[in-house]
């Protein structure tokens, strides 16, 4: 696990000069003139003990103003260990542009053994906000032999300890997500996820409930998807968060994730090949939710939780499913399966259905790299959210903004739903009637069939649970898509 604490700082200069890097924000206002921001006093505290004029300092960079540019400033002075000024472009001292900064200032200290005190924010969202984005910034993955061992700390000026603390509780779920989806398939099978599932529930007291074989009887969709592999078959997952304390009508919030440890297809194999390469990532739902569960219960909200899990691997061998088979789901339903590359439906329709049947959940919000089409339709920086529900949507769409996580609300569109027919079930799964295309639009009409009359919304991640490139505040790989969101969502409620 990489890890990179957020911790607060006095507001006094002696504190910061104790890191080895000061970032001091600046942007450009509207006549032009550039801006120091961050704490004021402070600020020109650190140009006096310095000797600098740090606008002066600016002016020789040229800069163009564009969140995240950084240019580094060599100091010395006795005594102090501090050896670097960044001065950090928070654009237009927005949210997302001190995310951005954040994320340049991680970004720069990568795999360093470097303490950072960042003067780039002063409100506390904003300080939430930026704090967070340096860790992630910071975040690296991998298996090299010679990896870099450092890890960089950052610390912020506040006075509000517990602001840093759910930062720092945030930040370290974001990178436990990032590397369960990192952690390649030879590791990763479903029963690894138990492991991890239940190492985490027994660190953090969270109850856990493992289901295998036999015990997934009933859940048809699971038992279809993840037979095909020669691996530790699937296994449903069930981690409950319950608060301390009686109190009648706590909301009850259940979250169901897609968790296909691997997505070759099936016997409908992916094409082109190298399609499947990104497919370790096809569990970025499960990951988001399990690293959830563990930060609520640091964060103690006063809303039960429970996650559902689904994770299957699904594999091309002997025992896979064939195109033409029908299933029985967890409550009954029969589905035709039509595509075996569609089976990210399959195994949500079970988990959905089993929170609708037996947990009487007050919201079902399920979230799944589903399908390539949410991706064609949102590129990679909005997750696709569908729901009836407009208020939720609303509500979801302004937490997405507050924590980083952007939604667009989608429609489901009724006149499509014809498509889901089947003539020997009582749907077919990949919506191949008609001729609609809409992947994520249809695939959403089809797990609609799972939630009866409950407060659902389902969250396509395809497109924003993993980064082509290292850019932003995401390596490139798994994001961790969904947690600040859900997290923010939950804790808010
Ligand atoms: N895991 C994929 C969706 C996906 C594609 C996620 C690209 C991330 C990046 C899913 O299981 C899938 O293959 N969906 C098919 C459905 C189709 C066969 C109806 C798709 O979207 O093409
Ligand atoms: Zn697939
Ligand atoms: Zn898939």
């Amino acid at each position: 696990m990489q890890f990179s604490p957020v911790m607060a700082s006095g507001p006094r200069i002696e504190n910061i000069l104790t890191c080895d890097v000061i970032s001091i924000g600046f942007a450009k206002e509207k006549d032009g003139s550039w801006v120091l921001t961050g704490p004021t006093s402070l600020v020109a505290n650190v140009e006096t003990f310095f000797g600098l004029d740090l606008l002066d300092e600016l002016a020789f960079f040229t800069p163009s103003g564009k969140a995240g540019e950084l240019f580094e400033i060599p100091v010395s002075a006795q005594a102090t260990k501090a050896g670097r000024i960044f001065l950090t472009c928070v654009g237009d001292k927005t949210t997302p542009d001190l995310r951005l900064a954040g994320a340049a200032i991680g970004r720069k200290v990568r795999e360093k053994s470097i303490d950072v005190v960042s003067l780039c924010a002063k409100d506390k969202l904003e300080i939430k906000a930026h704090a967070i984005s340096m860790v992630l910034g910071a975040y690296t993955w991998n298996q090299k032999s010679d990896a870099k061992k450092g890890k960089p700390k950052f610390f912020v000026v506040t006075n509000d300890s517990r602001n840093i603390e759910e930062a720092q509780i945030i930040a370290h779920a974001v990178c436990m997500a990032r590397n369960l989806i990192h952690t390649p398939a030879n590791i990763k099978n479903p029963a690894w996820m138990a492991s991890q599932a239940q190492k985490i529930a027994r660190e953090k007291k969270l109850t856990i409930n493992v289901l295998a074989g036999k015990g997934l009887d009933k859940f048809g969709g699971l038992r279809a998807v993840g037979n095909s592999s020669p691996n530790p078959g699937p296994r449903f997952i069930q981690i409950g968060y319950v608060p301390k304390g009686v109190k009648k009508n706590r909301k009850h919030i259940v979250l169901v994730g897609k968790g296909i440890t691997f997505d070759t297809g099936g016997i409908s194999l992916k094409r082109p090949y190298d399609t499947m390469t990104a497919m370790k990532s096809d569990m970025a739902g499960a990951a988001a939710i399990l690293s959830v569960l563990s930060a609520l219960a640091d964060l103690k909200p006063d809303v039960q939780v429970s996650a559902l899990l689904m994770c299957a691997e699904n594999a091309l061998s002997g025992t896979s499913q064939r195109p033409s088979d029908v299933i029985t789901h967890f409550g009954g339903t029969t589905v035709e399966v039509i595509n075996t590359d569609a089976e990210g439906r399959l195994v949500l329709a079970d988990g959905l259905a089993f929170a609708d049947l037996t947990l009487n959940p007050d919201f079902l919000v399920d979230i799944a790299t589903l399908t390539g089409a949410a991706t064609l339709a949102l590129g990679r920086q909005y997750g696709a959210m569908y729901t009836r529900d407009k208020a939720l949507a609303r509500s979801l769409v302004a937490v997405g903004e507050r924590s980083g996580d952007r939604l667009w609300h989608m429609p489901l569109i009724d006149d499509y739903e014809d498509a889901l027919e089947s003539d020997i079930a009582d749907f077919n799964h990949t919506a191949d009637k008609g001729d609609y295309s809409a992947g994520s639009v249809t695939a959403a009409l089809f797990l609609e069939k799972f939630v009866g009359d409950r407060r659902w919304v389902h969250l396509d991640i395809a497109g924003a649970a993993r980064s082509e490139s290292d850019a932003g505040e995401s390596p490139k790989g798994g994001t961790g898509f969904g947690v600040r969101l859900l997290i923010d969502w939950i804790t808010n409620l």
